[in-house]
């Protein structure tokens, strides 16, 4: 069966609230801002880039463009209250692996939407031909590392010392990973894709 790429926007209720899922283009700078205002600082400590700053929000623009960065916005309203990115290197020994980041603003956290997300990104991968998403972590950001591996990632990777906080300290990083091929054909044998499939509007 030939996959049918994903169409967005698609719409999910979470509460009473319906929630859209786009994909994030240049456009949505201004709104990202402010939802990256929204976060609070121990979530914005441990993140690979300070995304506070204008120059790294520039640089994913620019990325959304050239396709390094794939992203998705949660709105609810004109409100983004979600992102994500898969980030991808086709240029270097690891082509067919991305990068999953995921952030929710706190508002928005426990109602379903951080899980909706991830799965749209499963079939982003998928359409993107990748074969692996791998995410990176603090050991310390258990509740994280408690979503992505009821997602079904597995912790593969751990790295000592690897990411110094703004005062200096020194904390552990965990990669963990996912074999979103393995995990499609699996659903694929359950019968579960046509069910990935639907919801576009
Ligand atoms: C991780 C994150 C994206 C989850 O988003 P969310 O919208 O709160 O998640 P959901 O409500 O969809 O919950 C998904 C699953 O995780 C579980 N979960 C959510 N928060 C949890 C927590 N703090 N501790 C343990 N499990 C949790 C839920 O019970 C749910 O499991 P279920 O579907 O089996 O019931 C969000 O908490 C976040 O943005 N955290 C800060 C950023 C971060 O650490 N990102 C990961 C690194 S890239």
């Amino acid at each position: 069966m030939t996959p049918v790429p994903r169409s967005y926007p698609r719409r999910v209720h979470s509460g009473d609230s319906q929630i859209e899922i786009a994909r994030m283009t240049s456009s949505d700078r201004d709104a990202l801002v402010a939802f990256i205002a929204t976060l609070p600082p121990h979530d914005l400590l441990f993140l690979s880039r300070d995304i506070t700053h204008p120059k790294v929000v520039d640089a994913w623009m620019h990325s959304l463009d050239s396709g390094e960065i794939e992203s998705l916005v949660a709105r609810d309203g004109e409100l983004i209250i979600g992102v994500t990115a898969i980030i991808i290197d086709r240029l270097s020994w690891s082509p067919h692996v991305g990068e999953l980041r995921i952030l929710m603003s706190p508002a928005g956290r426990g109602k379903g939407v951080g899980r909706v997300l991830m799965q749209e990104c499963f079939a982003q991968a998928l359409d993107l031909g990748l074969k692996k998403l791998v995410a990176q972590m603090t050991t310390d950001q258990r509740a994280a590392i408690t979503v992505f591996e009821g997602m079904g990632f597995r912790a593969e990777a751990l790295l000592a010392k690897h990411v110094a906080d703004r005062q200096g300290r020194l904390h552990d990083l965990v990669v963990l990973s996912h074999d979103v091929q393995a995990v499609a054909a699996r659903h694929e044998l359950y019968g579960m894709s046509d069910a990935c499939q639907e919801g576009g509007t």
